[in-house]
């Protein structure tokens, strides 16, 4: 045998926390942490890192990882009673040896599946019994992709919000854009959750940006023009009508065979809240005082409706995000085509 590394390693991270280590055939690679079920590293198959992860970052609870891809839940902000941004990022998740199949069969070897419960602590501060899968994949072509089951495993009812608080890596902020949020409505966290509309151009940064877009697209690209790359954030997953339609056929058969009262709910993650603290990042102790010119976070969400689950149903979010190569003076790169491809 030749020294190849396997497709999936768990081995012991910053402070001997226990991590997955993800491996493509092709070289691309992740990392992800049990503590907060957190995925810390993406690299493509040159070994380049495409997610910001800062210098100062805490591997220690209870504070969590900054940088990285955080899972935000059962809270999105400061948006209820509970800590900013829920407290799933600062539990410690578990290696799911059986999570339930998913509708299509994938052939990916490099994949992870954790699962995180609530202990008995949990349950004093959010009193609703669930079991939240996470299942991390890198692709063939080095794609990350995350997908979120939450089932409620309760007696009632409960409602969550939810964001995968991805923090890209760039160049340098000011030479990054956004396409693919131009137009939309907006809901500014920095003049209090006023109501806004964007006015055409593509989203360039001169200043923090705090800003949750309403009704986004499923595709949304971020164009590094220094590094000549393109970050294609794809959230959700939603099939076309047809697959959608033959996925609920094929739900209603399940539930009719096992006489359960199961109900899976696909819900589109319609949110994208995007943030750069820009000077404030002084005044984040895990962050470096000049690291925000090297990171954006483009965070697909469910926040301001929040999703509700009775009891027995599931809710599926996922994310899946791939970096291509642009070279924007020679004009290869054309933001519709890859918005639209
Ligand atoms: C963003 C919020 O999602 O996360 C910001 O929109 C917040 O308001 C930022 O400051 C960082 O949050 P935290 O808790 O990780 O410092």
């Amino acid at each position: 045998m030749s020294g190849e590394k396997p497709p999936v390693e768990i081995c012991k991270g910053v402070n001997g926390l226990d991590k997955v280590v993800l491996r493509e055939v092709r070289g691309s690679s992740a990392e992800v942490y049990l503590y907060g079920g957190h995925v810390t590293s993406w690299r493509n198959d040159h070994g380049e890192e495409l997610l910001f992860l800062s210098t100062k970052a805490i591997f220690k609870p209870p504070k969590a990882i900054r940088g990285g891809i955080p899972i935000c839940f059962p809270q999105f902000g400061s948006h209820g009673n509970l800590d900013q941004h829920g407290f799933a990022r600062n539990r410690f998740w578990s290696i799911d040896a059986t999570p339930p199949p998913f509708p299509t069969v994938s052939t990916n070897k490099a994949f992870t599946d954790l699962i995180f419960k609530p202990s008995e602590e949990d349950l004093k501060i959010w009193p609703h019994s669930y079991e939240f899968r996470l299942r991390i994949t890198l692709g063939p072509g080095g794609d990350l992709m995350l997908t979120s089951r939450i089932r409620n495993i309760d007696t009632k009812p409960f409602s969550f919000t939810f964001a995968y608080h991805t923090y890209l890596s760039v160049s340098d902020i000011s030479e990054v854009r956004i396409e693919g949020l131009e137009t939309l409505d907006y809901l500014d966290n920095l003049k209090a959750k006023e109501r806004f509309t964007e006015q055409g151009d593509a989203i360039t940064f001169e200043t923090e940006v705090d800003k949750i877009y309403l009704g986004t697209p499923t595709k949304i690209a971020i164009i590094d023009h220094e590094k000549k790359r393109t970050f294609v954030l794809r959230k959700d997953g939603l099939p076309d009508a047809g697959t959608l339609c033959v996925f609920w056929l094929v739900c209603y058969w399940a539930s009719l065979q096992k006489k359960l009262n199961l109900f899976i709910q696909f819900y589109c993650i319609f949110f994208s809240v995007v943030w750069n603290p820009w000077e404030k990042a002084k005044s984040i102790a895990d962050l470096g005082d000049d690291e925000y010119k090297h990171m954006l976070c483009v965070e697909p969400a469910a926040v301001e409706k929040a999703i509700t689950l009775k009891p027995g149903e599931e809710w599926k979010g996922r994310l899946e995000l791939s970096a291509v190569p642009s070279s924007y003076r020679s004009g290869q790169l054309d933001p519709q085509r890859v918005l639209q491809g």
